[in-house]
């Protein structure tokens, strides 16, 4: 049997020259040590990694590198157009307003809302490659699920606020998620027809399953039927080939009657954020469903903050919130095969000060599939502590826990405003927990992303402010099933600074077999640059930046064909909208409106992406 360091040792392609990451930390431990006086160079969770990398390290010494091209250079990394390492190329797919396939209607702008349910959504973000089944044809076929997180009314319809319901439905066709067949032809990869393509908003049929399927708070006054999902961030595919795909900000969708006797928040409310205006959609203001102020809706937002399934082959298929996932603002799910085959699914919540969590199944994945029961409907979700002495532990969100029983009268309350019981049950409040990812050498790797809240630094969050984001790994006990983890800091962004690897706000990240670590980031950069894909070796530490977007974009969504040797990532937000921005994908002529798209990234000499 293949070890994790097997794999390394595999995976491996080169040596390299460009300067060891761990350089970076060694560097900057010195610094902090000073700037934070008081404090050992101990007490400082990211100093481990380095430090290990100075020791001697078998792995370290007879491994070749893992990232053997030319980096981009960071000055080369700005501008209105993507720009790639010169070992690499890229082309653009699936742009916004492309059709599900040849038979559907052509872009066209402003959109039609009635067409724009047969087109790809804008706001691309988390995604998954389902190759064919065909093992001859998987690495050049597939269905690819995209997420349309969200697009701004200016974009959409030209204008801040909608004046009718057309307004309304074209911005909510915009969003949601988008399955639709892709191939290769003549060494081009573009959409095809197939059966399950399709297009799901937040006007489609849903249907709820696991502990809060049946409670009260996700039923209205007027009993309108489950429908739909928005505001689809970071993704995941779970290993019987279905995907995920994860409610973020869902609270920026709805809207109340300005008048406090009317409507003011409720504490669960209160808890998700939600407000009278909230991003401004203004879709409250003909489509009573986004209303909080109408009775006849109430509850109706607890429907929102799910994990979803869809099974990508079948077109029939109602998409399913899997309650047992807990409800926050979702950001990802990474899905593993744990102990006893039990499902693990590792998420965060995207905000400053929430959590980390991971959801243990109760049963055997396999068994329970073949009995027709789901693996994501029964088990424990935990929220996480991490402690001082680099250990830390798992929190069961349920009843048997004797800080939530007395709050809560059952699990389906639980689920629904797991944020409460998450702080009840003294998890550690994270920097904005966004992706993450699993190494070879076990650990589950966090992206980070920021904070500028943090006014007191923590040994997990040891920024404040925390501008630009850090790495966190642990590694649980009992192959992802146990109660108790070790845990690291991996790495802080700033601490790149002024170097020629330098980037800020990582967001997704994803880590291949062989132990590279791909970040794509979601903020301001240093230098000019735009938003980024790095690729950073999770042993040496050395990091490479491999691509960069356009003038206001953020790089999100990461997936691969099986053989590794085509990745697909998103553009989003390009040119915040703005052509004086960024004319991406100058597909239009002239250009009618920036377009977010999928970026189709090779090798020049075919081969794995990152080497
Ligand atoms: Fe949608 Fe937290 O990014
Ligand atoms: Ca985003
Ligand atoms: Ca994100
Ligand atoms: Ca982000």
């Amino acid at each position: 049997m293949k070890t994790p360091e097997d794999e390394l040792i595999q995976g491996a392609t080169n040596t390299s020259t460009n300067k060891p990451f761990s350089k970076i930390l060694e560097a900057s431990a010195s610094r902090r040590a000073l700037v934070k006086g008081g404090l050992t160079a101990a007490a400082f969770g990211f100093i481990g990694p380095a430090l290990r990398a100075q020791t001697p390290n078998p792995i370290v010494e007879t491994r070749l590198g893992l990232t053997d091209f030319t980096p981009l250079n960071r000055v080369d990394a700005k501008g209105p157009w993507p720009k790639i390492s010169e070992d690499y190329q890229f082309d653009v797919l699936v742009p916004w307003g492309e059709p599900l396939d040849e038979t559907e209607p052509e872009f066209k702008y402003p959109i039609d809302p009635d067409d724009q349910v047969y087109q790809i959504g804008n706001g691309h973000d988390g995604m998954w490659f389902f190759p064919d089944p065909d093992p001859a044809l998987a690495n050049e076929q597939g269905i690819l699920a995209i997420n349309h997180e969200f697009a701004s009314n200016a974009v959409v319809i030209g204008k801040g606020t909608p004046e009718n319901l057309s307004d309304v439905r074209a911005s909510q066709h915009t969003h949601g998620v988008s399955i639709v067949g892709i191939r290769k032809v003549d060494d081009k990869w573009q959409t095809y027809k197939i059966g399950s393509s399709r297009r799901i908003h937040v006007n489609t049929p849903v249907r709820f399953s696991g502990p809060a399927e049946d409670h009260e708070l996700l039923q209205t006054e007027n009993g309108n039927p489950p429908l739909g999902t928005v505001n689809n961030c970071g993704s995941g595919a779970t290993p019987w080939g279905t995907y995920l795909t994860c409610e973020e900000n869902f609270h920026g969708y709805f809207g109340a009657t300005h008048d406090p006797e009317v409507w003011s928040p409720s504490e669960l409310q209160s808890n998700y954020g939600f407000s009278e205006n909230g991003f401004g959609y203004g879709w409250h203001l003909f489509d009573k469903r986004f209303d909080l102020s109408n009775p006849g809706y109430r509850n109706e937002e607890n429907r929102f903050g799910w994990v979803v399934e869809i099974d990508p082959f079948d077109g029939d298929d109602v998409p399913v919130k899997r309650t047992a996932l807990g409800r926050f603002r979702h950001e990802a799910a990474c899905v593993v095969i744990g102990q006893n085959r039990r499902t693990v699914v590792y998420m965060g919540d995207d905000s400053q000060f929430q959590y980390i969590y991971k959801f243990v199944s109760d049963g055997d994945e396999a068994l329970l599939r073949a009995l027709g029961a789901s693996p994501l409907d029964t088990g424990t979700l935990y929220a996480a502590r991490f402690d001082d002495d680099n250990t830390g532990e798992w929190l069961p969100l349920s009843l048997e826990n004797d800080k939530l029983s007395g709050e809560f009268n059952s699990l389906a309350e639980i689920m629904i405003d797991t944020r409460r019981a998450a702080e009840l049950a003294e998890a550690t409040p994270m920097d904005r927990p966004e992706w993450s990812s699993i190494g070879p050498d076990g650990y589950v790797y966090f992206a980070c992303t920021n904070n500028s809240s943090r006014t007191a630094v923590t040994k997990a969050n040891p920024e404040a402010p925390n501008r630009d984001g850090h790495i966190i790994r642990f590694r649980d006990a009992e192959h992802h099933t146990g109660l108790t983890f070790d845990w690291d800091v991996f790495l802080i962004a700033s601490d790149t600074h002024g170097t020629e690897e330098s980037f800020s706000d990582p967001d997704c990240i994803y880590i291949d077999p062989d132990g590279r670590l791909f970040i794509l980031t979601d903020g301001t950069q240093q230098a000019g640059m735009n938003n980024q894909l790095l690729v950073a070796d999770t042993v040496s530490k050395e990091v490479k930046r491999l691509f960069s977007g356009v003038t206001g974009d953020e790089m999100t969504g990461f997936t691969m064909t099986p053989n590794r040797r085509t990745l697909f990532v998103n553009l989003q937000h390009v040119g915040n909208g703005s052509l004086g921005n960024s004319d991406f994908p100058r597909l239009d002529d002239p250009p009618v409106v920036p377009r977010d798209a999928t970026v189709v990234i090779t090798r020049k000499d075919g081969g794995i992406i990152g080497s």
